[in-house]
């Protein structure tokens, strides 16, 4: 069996939850793989392994991304945040606190880059990031009301194999909610329009 050549590794630093960690990885090494059988944080859960289904969602600098799809050596540089920085010490994040709050997990593999990626959206939401669900995308026309269909558009790369898709748009809309950006001009966001009817947010 070949061998990997020394030239194939590197070391890299990775700023991860505000913590610097330094190791050698080969070069292929994905990001996901660095996070779980390098660094032991396996709260970014593996899912397809190829960029489909959400599971491993962190963020980087702040914009959501799939581990399975970054490389290690790609990240180096970047501010890295998984599931395990997302809470502020005992504090948790209202997106944590909401899933929980509202059932949004069942069997909870895909809960951590629900979370995740649940924290950007609303994040871009607030800044006015369109959606393809977004009707007027002028720049003056503001943040669209986040309704269901706008959370469900953004949190559709994210899948949920157990199907808790009406309780994830509930938690996301009332973690909306407490962002004061983001319900400051829109009086319209509540309640979430359409979630007690639709099965599914991806
Ligand atoms: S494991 Fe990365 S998207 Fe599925
Ligand atoms: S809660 Fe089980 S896969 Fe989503």
């Amino acid at each position: 069996m070949a061998t990997a050549s020394p030239s194939t590794y590197s070391a890299v630093t990775l700023n991860i939850n505000g913590e610097k960690h330094t190791l050698t990885v080969d070069h292929r090494t994905t990001l996901l793989d660095a996070l779980r059988e390098r660094l032991d944080m396996t709260g970014t859960k593996k899912g397809c392994d190829q960029g489909q289904c959400g599971a491993c969602t962190v963020l980087l600098d702040k914009r959501r991304a799939v581990a399975c799809l970054q490389l290690a050596v790609a990240a180096e540089g970047r501010e890295i945040t998984t599931i395990e920085g997302i809470a502020e010490g005992e504090q948790l994040h209202p997106v944590q606190q909401a899933f929980l709050d509202l059932d949004g997990y069942q069997c909870g593999y895909c809960t951590p880059g629900q979370i995740c990626s649940a924290v950007a959206v609303i994040e871009e939401h607030a800044a006015g990031w369109p959606s393809a669900a977004t009707d007027d995308v002028r720049p003056e026309a503001g943040p669209p009301p986040l309704t269901a269909e706008e959370i469900r558009e953004r949190m559709s790369g994210n899948l949920c194999r157990c199907g808790a898709y009406v309780s994830i748009v509930q938690a996301v809309a009332r973690a909306a909610e407490a962002d004061a950006r983001t319900t400051q001009d829109i009086p319209d966001a509540r309640p979430v329009q359409g979630a007690e009817h639709e099965g599914a947010a991806a």
